[in-house]
């Protein structure tokens, strides 16, 4: 019937929820196509957790408004955490009056319906929901990750760290039933997929809004038993919520990777507190130990924050002295941007922009330090690594991952993609390592 281009902001739940999209206009007869301007319907699934992706999404919108006068039947549509916010939307439809059709985090599903109205003559679709819904179970997803795969196991945070617009766009917790989730995921390996990640911005909650479902570890050490072989990750898991429980089902399963993704934000136990992160730094430093006794060879990456509301130096210092005691991975490292609505945001000494710039360039440098120190580390060893797609970078090379989620390119035969491969590391950079089969 036509085409579509979907354009992503943020998180890997927005990523897997513009499969839920793509779901919806395949199912009405559109074809995906590269550019935007090659589309009759864009679609934008916007973010709003800090205030560049909210930048972004907003020009990229903006730069669309030439393309909507020559083409007005183009269908413009706007959604996600951006337009979920208090009064946003209206906001967004009178600075982009050309936009068609605006819509929410909650009623996602119901895309497809709008749609349908404003083909169906409807000048300007905007529909939100104030407030989450029941968790719907009949709309599909078009994925588009190879032998990888997202899987939703609940939706929402009840958490309202203070920096964190997540509760406010997203609702409270809400976990699909387990034999949802079991059923997607046997599907999905009698699919070929080789890869699960379970999605949620609180894994380590699920199945407490329910009665009579299984907790976290008890659904993973289920996934994980699924017959076959395969690799299941999981994220994001609250510092204060993830226990021995799930570190012992992760020593037990094969299938389950040991790799852990536990956002700390900070290594200042007070600012932790007024952050509501409801652990100390000492909390987590023990959450690591526990960690590494159980699986010494689990990899640990985590998010953090500089430039909280009143952050003096030795905040900052004490999270310097944490990343470099933890040792992680790899770390997703951000400046923190005050949220609308949000109690830090009102919280008095913001941080000027001039500080937090040099305090994030010296946790990054300090951060790529450890990591190209871990990855060197790796050199002559034998590693697994699900081959998973062709380097684009380097002819006759495959890609993939280890179990601890690092990138590895290795000369290979494509027949090997979507099988697990030996390969030993011969040299190793900050983004990726480079090895041969074995
Ligand atoms: N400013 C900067 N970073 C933020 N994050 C969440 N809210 C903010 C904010 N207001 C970061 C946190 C979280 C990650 C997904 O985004 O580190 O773990
Ligand atoms: Fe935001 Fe905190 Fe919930 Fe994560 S746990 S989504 S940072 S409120």
């Amino acid at each position: 019937m036509g085409t579509y281009k979907i354009v992503t902001y943020g998180c890997q739940m927005n990523v897997h929820e513009s499969e839920k999209l793509a779901a919806i206009l395949k199912g009405q007869g559109y074809s995906p196509v590269d550019r935007a301007e090659e589309a009759d319907v864009v679609v934008f699934n916007t973010c709003c957790v800090r205030e560049n992706a909210e930048r972004r999404a907003e020009g990229n919108i903006g730069a669309l408004k030439n393309l909507k006068a020559e083409r007005p039947d183009l269908i413009l549509a706007v959604c996600g955490c951006m337009t979920q916010q208090k009064g946003r939307a209206e906001a967004l439809l009178k600075k982009f009056p050309f936009v068609d059709i605006v819509f929410g985090t909650y009623n996602i599903d119901e895309f497809g319906l709008y749609l349908q109205r404003r083909r169906g003559g409807e000048k300007k679709v905007l529909q939100l929901w104030e407030k989450e819904g029941p968790i719907d179970e009949s709309v599909g997803y078009d994925r588009s990750g190879g032998v990888h795969a997202y899987v939703n196991i609940m939706y929402g945070c009840n958490n309202f760290c203070s920096y964190c617009i997540v509760p406010y766009v997203r609702g409270r917790e809400r976990s699909r039933k387990s034999v949802d989730i079991l059923r997607e995921v046997k599907a999905l390996l009698d699919g070929g997929i080789r890869e699960i990640t379970l999605l949620g911005q609180n894994v380590n909650s699920y199945g407490q809004d329910l009665t009579g479902e299984p907790e976290f570890p008890e659904l993973l050490e289920q996934v994980g038993d699924l017959p076959g072989k395969f690799r299941v990750r999981f994220m994001t898991s609250h510092p204060k919520d993830l226990n021995e429980r799930v570190v012992r089902v992760l020593a037990k399963s094969p299938n389950l990777c040991n790799s852990i993704h536990l956002p700390v934000q900070s290594g200042s136990s007070e600012i932790l507190r007024r952050m509501n992160r409801r652990y100390t730094a000492e909390d987590y430093l023990a959450k690591v130990d526990m960690i590494r006794s159980a699986l010494p060879e689990c990899a640990l990456t985590t998010d953090i924050m500089v430039g909280f509301p009143g952050e003096r130096e030795e905040d900052f210092a004490d999270t310097l002295k944490l990343v470099e005691r933890v040792r992680f991975d790899s770390a997703f490292t951000f400046v923190y941007s005050p949220r609308k609505g949000t109690p830090a945001a009102g919280m008095p000494d913001q941080i000027p922009p001039a500080v937090k710039k040099r305090r994030i360039t010296e946790l990054v440098a300090l951060q790529n330090r450890i990591s190209e120190q871990k990855a060197a580390a790796l050199i002559g060893q034998t590693v697994e690594v699900l081959a998973d797609g062709e380097d684009l970078k380097k002819k006759g090379f495959l890609c993939g991952r280890t179990e601890g989620g690092r990138l590895v390119s290795f000369r290979g035969d494509p027949a090997l993609l979507g099988q697990f491969v030996s390969v030993r590391i011969q040299a190793a950079g900050l983004s990726a390592l480079r090895g041969e089969v074995v």
